[in-house]
């Protein structure tokens, strides 16, 4: 049996067309990242789209409570939005109003600029794959109390900050929703998050902020860039429920032009591993407040001139305070440097059986990040 789904994996290989995807001419499926493989070299993704939901990796674990029987799907046909109000076929109806588990696709390559933040509810899959949608100028994404979320494919940049004001809650009533930071994708007290093959870009405050409690989040295979604070991890100092957070950071590409915090980390515990660092100005990886740090087989590029350093410490050792922040097999290019820790133990993951994957040479980095960011599947009958 195993034999022969090799058998026919391989020949899926060998007779699919030539692929067209964003960031790659050719990619040999060999080649690709586990996440990746799991779902890209089928060329009938199309019609199995939720078995996305078994790719992710990290402390997002497996998606499995976004699939099943209950299942429902949802084709955003509109571009338009209306916060309080949502109508039917837009992006905002699927991914607020509906309570059910729900898959959302969309129609065709689409603009959509929203009124007021995106509350997602739990159990939702937004899939941008195959269309070319852009969430931007305006307000953008929040999971806010809400678990079992992924987002794929989308490209979402440009994002305003909001006044306070009302919307469509994630239980799909109205709540006042405060004022509301420039962030791409804001999670707040949220867990079982898996952010996979975003372009995020250009927003006024910051791309990704995992903040107020925000556990067991996978951020993966995406492209960051032209950024000042790129990732915050941790909501502020003073936040102690934080210290429970568990971020897997894998496959992404980081830069050009961005500045600082890929990631910041503030009490909680990051897995950084096989990401690609484009340069950076301020610092690539920081943080405060006892901060845990497993920083493995990444490639650092460091900026032709300025700051050559990796890490960033906010106050360390005032206090007793104490970071742990570890470099395991890391590649520094351009004399890029990483000051660890003395001494202490290397944090390990301690990954359950669904969560672990295997972490390869920082040498395979080119390759394992080549195709981050939104895909292009544009040819309908091959390969993605
Ligand atoms: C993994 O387990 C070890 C041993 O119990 C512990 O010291 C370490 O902090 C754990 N790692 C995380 C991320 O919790």
């Amino acid at each position: 049996m195993a034999t022969i789904l090799l058998a026919i994996v391989i020949a899926t290989l060998f007779t699919a067309n030539p692929i067209s995807c964003a960031k790659q001419s050719k990619i040999t499926g060999m080649k690709m990242n586990v996440i990746d493989q799991c779902w890209r070299l089928n060329p009938q993704w199309r019609s199995h789209r939720s078995q996305l939901a078994s790719c992710s990796i990290g402390y997002a674990g497996k998606m499995m409570n976004n699939i099943g029987n209950d299942l429902v799907y949802y084709e955003v046909t509109d571009s338009s939005d209306d916060p309080i109000n949502p109508k039917p076929g837009t992006l905002r109806y699927g991914a607020s109003m509906i309570q059910q588990k729900v898959w959302i696709t969309f129609k065709s390559d689409m603009k959509i600029t929203l009124a007021k933040p995106l509350l997602i509810s739990s159990f939702t899959a937004i899939d941008g794959r195959g269309t070319n949608v852009h969430v931007a100028n305006n307000a953008c994404f929040m999971i806010f109390k809400a678990t079992n979320v992924i987002i794929h494919g989308i490209r979402i940049h440009h994002c305003k900050s909001q006044a306070p004001g009302l919307v469509v809650g994630p239980n799909g009533k109205v709540i006042s929703l405060g004022q509301v930071d420039g962030d791409a994708i804001r999670l707040v007290t949220a867990s079982k998050i898996w952010i996979d093959h975003n372009t995020l870009h250009d927003c006024e405050d910051g791309l990704l902020d995992v903040t107020r409690g925000s556990t067991d989040v996978t951020i993966s295979n995406n492209w960051f860039r032209n950024q000042d604070k790129v990732m915050l991890l941790g909501h502020d100092d003073g936040y102690i429920r934080d210290r429970n957070m568990k971020v897997t950071v894998v496959y992404n590409h980081f830069g050009p032009n961005c500045n600082q915090r890929m990631p910041r980390i503030r009490h909680g515990y990051a897995h950084v591993a096989n990401n690609l660092y484009q340069g950076w100005m301020q610092y690539a990886i920081g943080g405060s407040k006892e901060p845990s740090l497993k920083s493995q087989s990444n490639l650092f590029i460091a900026p032709k001139s300025g700051n050559k350093e990796v890490t960033w410490r906010k106050g360390s050792n005032e206090n007793g305070d104490r970071w742990e922040f570890h470099s395991v097999g890391d590649v520094f290019e351009n004399g890029a440097s990483f000051t660890a820790t003395e001494g202490g133990r290397v944090p390990k993951p301690n990954y359950s059986e669904e969560q672990r994957f295997k972490v390869l040479d920082a040498k395979s980095v080119r390759f394992l990040t080549k195709s981050s960011g939104v895909l292009r599947c544009t040819n309908k009958k091959s390969i993605c």
